[in-house]
């Protein structure tokens, strides 16, 4: 508790990865979505990294039945560990130990069907229990110098309330995300009035829209316990959030970075290029050969998505 203004910290953090990642499939046939790889690491690690990097202490990953190499990843693998040591491998085993969460740190929460983010995020309430509490969404990565909840957390230690990450989006894109409706705005602060959840272009309040970045205050679960679906026939997050409006703080907070949503191809490989480009073990080399790329006739057609 901030004894100056009575805010609790954020110390835990859910990260919904229960969901089918249709829009990759083959790919995600057999593996999670969230095991894809971005550069070097899969998406799951690049928003646990972040989250620990911020301060986060407990993790919870709503999982669905087979998703549990996620936790796998970041608990100790004993006989890779042997034979790394037995190679002298020890660089490659501070890299793996980097990122490991401590025994009872990380929980799983199932969520049986994907009933929606929502849902998925309900899921998670036990875990949780009556204190403030971050969302990650893993195919929402965002490169900066910053991360991007660290940002958020230092935001909200002066709002107290709930908060989210929002950019702005070209006006014909607001049907692929949650809208905000807008009471004031500092251009980097903003208090929200209303929430809508992808609203055709005509009918949005505003272009701000919501990213998979979210610190949201117990009271959500109450909210989300109707399970009460919205857009898509989905248990969506954004309504439950909808009803908290007006009776707790609720902000938006333009923060400083890139956003790249990895949930579909296109993101999916610009947030490579970008990451990639930004490596210090082969940044130069991808600049490189991006610029040979656009300096003569393009390859053959490899396949199609
Ligand atoms: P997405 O809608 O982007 O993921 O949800 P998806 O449903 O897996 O992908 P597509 O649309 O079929 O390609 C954003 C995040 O919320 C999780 C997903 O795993 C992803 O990390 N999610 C979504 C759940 O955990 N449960 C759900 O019911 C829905």
């Amino acid at each position: 508790m901030n004894a100056a203004n009575n805010i609790k910290p954020v110390r835990k953090a859910v990260f919904p990865v229960a969901g089918l990642g249709t829009r990759f499939l083959p790919a995600t046939k057999v593996m999670p979505k969230e095991m894809l790889t971005l550069v070097d690491r899969p998406l799951i690690q690049h928003a646990v990294e972040e989250a620990q990097k911020a301060g986060i202490e407990e993790f919870v990953f709503v999982i669905s039945p087979g998703k549990e190499m996620l936790k796998d990843h970041f608990t100790p693998h004993k006989e890779l560990n042997k034979a790394l040591e037995a190679r002298g491998k020890t660089q490659e085993l501070q890299k793996l130990e980097s990122f490991e969460i401590a025994e009872g740190k990380l929980h799983l929460a199932y969520q049986d069907e994907p009933l929606g983010l929502g849902h998925a995020i309900w899921c998670a309430r036990e875990f949780i229990g009556d204190e403030p509490f971050a969302i990650l969404l893993p195919d929402d990565v965002v490169l900066g110098d910053k991360p991007c909840l660290s940002q958020m957390i230092e935001a909200y230690n002066a709002t107290g309330g709930n908060l989210v990450a929002v950019v702005d989006v070209p006006k014909e894109d607001t049907r692929k995300y949650g809208i905000l409706d807008i009471a004031s705005d500092d251009g980097k602060l903003v208090d929200i009035k209303g929430l809508v959840e992808k609203p055709e272009p005509q009918d949005a309040p505003s272009t701000l829209s919501v990213i998979g970045r979210y610190i949201l205050q117990p009271e959500i679960f109450e909210k989300l316990e109707s399970h009460e679906k919205g857009a898509g026939g989905e248990i969506q997050i954004t309504d439950a959030m909808a009803k908290l409006i007006g009776a707790q703080p609720f902000h938006g907070l333009r923060f400083e970075g890139t956003r790249y949503d990895c949930g579909h191809h296109l993101g999916f490989i610009e947030a490579n290029i970008a990451f990639g480009m930004q490596n210090s073990n082969i940044g130069p080399q991808v600049t490189e050969i991006l610029a040979e790329y656009q300096n003569s006739a393009f390859p053959a057609k490899a396949g199609t998505l």
